[in-house]
C-alpha cells in the first residue's frame, strides 16, 4: 500500500492555531448519547453501560446486542425469537439487488458492492426516520446486510449468489451462506463475537458521515450508504485490509525489524493497525481479538501471520508507545476473519466490519434524530483573496502557463536558434523548460 497522504504544508500551519478550527473534529462533541462510552485514557468500551468483555464473556448472540443498540435494552427470550424472526425476513433478498452486485466485476471492492446493493434498496425504500414501525425494519436491514455481504463475497470469489438460511444464528447464517457448509461451533463463535466487537463505537468518521446525511432527513438506506463510503478509507475501515497486506509483505517475523526500519521509522508509511484517535492506550477491542488470534490460528499461514503480527506488534509498542500509540481493533481482526475462512478479497474484510456496524450505526442516527437533532451544517473558516474586481475572460492568465514561463520558453527557443547557426551541438529534449 502507498504511503497515507498527510496534510502538510504553510495553510495547515498557519490556521491551525486559530482556536475557531479544531482540524479532525478533535474534542468536538457532537451529539449526547447512551449508546456507547470510551474511555480512550483507561482503554475502557462500554455499550449501554456494559463492558465489552463482559458481554462477550457472558456468551451474548450478535443479535441481543444489535437488538439492544436498536431498541435501548436487552431482549428478554420473546423478544429476542421475534427480533430473530425479523432478521430472517430480511435474507430474502429482491432479485434487482442480487443483480446489482452481480453485475459489478468480480474485482470490485467488496464494500462498494455492499454500497450499491444499499443504494438499490433505497431507490424503493419507503422507510422513514418517523416510520411507525422503523425499529422492525432495522432488523430486516440487517437481515439484508447478511444477504448483501454473503452475495457479495461470493461474487469476489467467482461463485454463485447463495442468501442466508432461516433457523440458524446471525453468525451461523452468515458463514452457512458464505462458504455453502454449516461452520464449526468455534468458528460460529468467532463470528459472532468479531460482530460484537466491531457493532459500535461512538462517533468515529463513518459514523459522523452517516449522521451527516440522516440529519438532513435522508431516508436510512442512504445514510448508511454515506457511512459505508466513509467506512472504506485506509485510515479507519480499510485499514483491515491494510494490516493483512503489511503482514503478507513482510512474510516471516524475521523480516519485521528491518521491514519497520524501512517503511516506519523512515517516516515512508503508518503502521497500519497502530493509533487512534481516541484511545491512548491499548485498544480493548484488541485485546480481545488478540486473544481470538492467539486461540484461533493453527495451521502453517495463519500461524505465521499471527506470529509475524506479534513481532510487529512489540516493535510497534518499542518505537511508537512513546506517542502513546498502540494496536488498534484492526490490527488483530484481519487474522480472526482469515481463521474463521472469511475470502481475502479486494476491502472483503472492510465489508465484514461493516456487516457488524450497522446496528450501532442505525442506533446513532436514529438517536441522533430522536434528540431532536439539527441539520449537520458546520462553518469553514474562509482564507482566500480578499474581495476584488471579477476579470473578463480575455484578461486572465492561466495558472498552468503563466506569462513568465512561455517568455521562459521563447527565449530558450530563440537560444536553439542562434546556437544552431553557431553549429553548436544542443539537444533539444533537454534545452525546454518543463
Ligand atoms: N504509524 C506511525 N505513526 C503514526 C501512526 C501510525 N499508525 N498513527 C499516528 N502516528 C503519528 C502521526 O504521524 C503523528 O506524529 P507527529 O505528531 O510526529 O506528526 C502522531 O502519531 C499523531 O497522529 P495523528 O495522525 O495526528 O492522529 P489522528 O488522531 O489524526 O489519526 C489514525 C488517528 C487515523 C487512526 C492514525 O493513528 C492512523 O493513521 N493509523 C493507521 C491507520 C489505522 O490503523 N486506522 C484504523 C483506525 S481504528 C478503526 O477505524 C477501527
Amino acid at each position: 500500500m502507498d504511503s497515507i497522504y498527510k496534510p502538510s504544508g504553510d495553510a495547515c500551519k498557519t490556521f491551525q492555531s486559530d482556536d475557531r478550527l479544531s482540524p479532525g473534529l478533535e474534542r468536538i462533541y457532537i451529539t449526547p448519547t447512551k449508546l456507547t462510552y470510551i474511555d480512550g485514557e483507561m482503554g475502557e468500551l462500554r455499550y449501554m453501560g456494559y463492558r465489552i468483555q463482559d458481554i462477550i464473556s457472558a456468551g451474548a448472540r450478535a443479535e441481543e446486542v444489535q437488538y439492544a443498540f436498536l431498541n435501548g435494552s436487552l431482549p428478554n427470550r420473546e423478544e429476542l425469537r421475534r427480533f430473530a424472526e425479523l432478521i430472517e425476513s430480511g435474507y430474502d433478498l429482491p432479485g434487482y439487488v442480487v443483480d446489482a452486485i452481480t453485475s459489478l466485476p468480480r474485482s470490485s471492492d467488496a464494500v462498494a458492492m455492499q454500497s450499491v446493493a444499499v443504494a438499490s434498496l433505497a431507490a424503493l425504500s419507503e422507510l422513514t426516520w418517523s416510520h411507525e414501525k422503523k425499529r422492525d425494519l432495522f432488523a430486516v436491514m440487517l437481515g439484508q446486510m447478511s444477504a448483501i455481504t454473503a452475495v457479495s463475497l461470493r461474487h469476489a470469489m467467482g461463485k454463485k449468489p447463495r442468501l442466508p438460511s432461516p433457523g440458524a444464528t446471525y453468525a451461523e447464517s452468515f458463514l452457512a451462506a458464505l462458504s455453502g457448509d454449516r461452520p464449526s461451533e468455534m468458528r460460529a463463535k468467532a463470528m459472532n463475537d468479531s460482530l460484537i466487537l466491531y457493532m459500535d463505537h461512538e462517533v468515529p468518521a463513518s459514523t459522523t458521515a452517516g449522521l451527516v446525511t440522516a440529519s438532513t432527513l435522508a431516508d436510512p438506506y442512504s445514510s448508511v450508504l454515506s457511512a459505508l463510503s466513509a467506512l472504506r478509507g485506509p485510515l479507519h475501515g480499510g485499514a483491515t485490509e491494510g494490516v493483512m497486506s503489511q503482514l503478507m509483505e513482510i512474510g516471516d517475523p524475521s523480516a519485521v525489524e528491518r521491514w519497520f526500519r524501512e517503511n516506519v521509522l523512515s517516516g515512508k508509511r503508518k503502521l497500519m493497525g497502530f493509533g487512534h484517535r481516541v484511545y491512548k492506550s491499548y485498544d480493548p477491542r484488541a485485546l480481545a481479538f488478540k486473544s481470538m488470534a492467539l486461540e484461533l490460528a493453527s495451521g502453517h499461514d495463519t500461524a505465521k501471520l499471527l506470529s509475524t503480527a506479534l513481532a510487529l506488534e512489540e516493535v510497534g509498542i518499542k518505537s511508537l508507545g512513546e506517542k502513546r500509540l498502540y494496536p488498534n481493533a484492526d490490527f488483530y481482526s484481519p487474522i480472526v476473519y482469515a481463521c474463521i475462512g472469511i475470502p481475502y478479497s479486494r476491502g472483503s474484510y472492510t465489508a465484514m466490519f461493516a456487516l457488524s456496524r450497522l446496528a450501532g450505526w442505525l442506533a446513532h442516527f436514529d438517536e441522533y434524530l430522536s434528540f431532536g437533532g439539527r441539520i449537520m451544517r458546520p462553518r469553514a473558516l474562509y482564507v482566500g483573496p480578499d474581495k476584488r474586481p471579477f476579470p473578463p475572460l480575455d484578461e486572465r492568465r492561466s495558472a498552468a502557463h503563466p506569462r513568465s514561463v512561455v517568455g521562459w520558453y521563447l527565449a530558450v527557443e530563440l537560444l536553439q536558434l542562434l546556437r544552431g547557426k553557431l553549429w553548436l551541438p544542443v539537444s533539444r529534449e533537454h534545452s525546454l523548460p518543463v
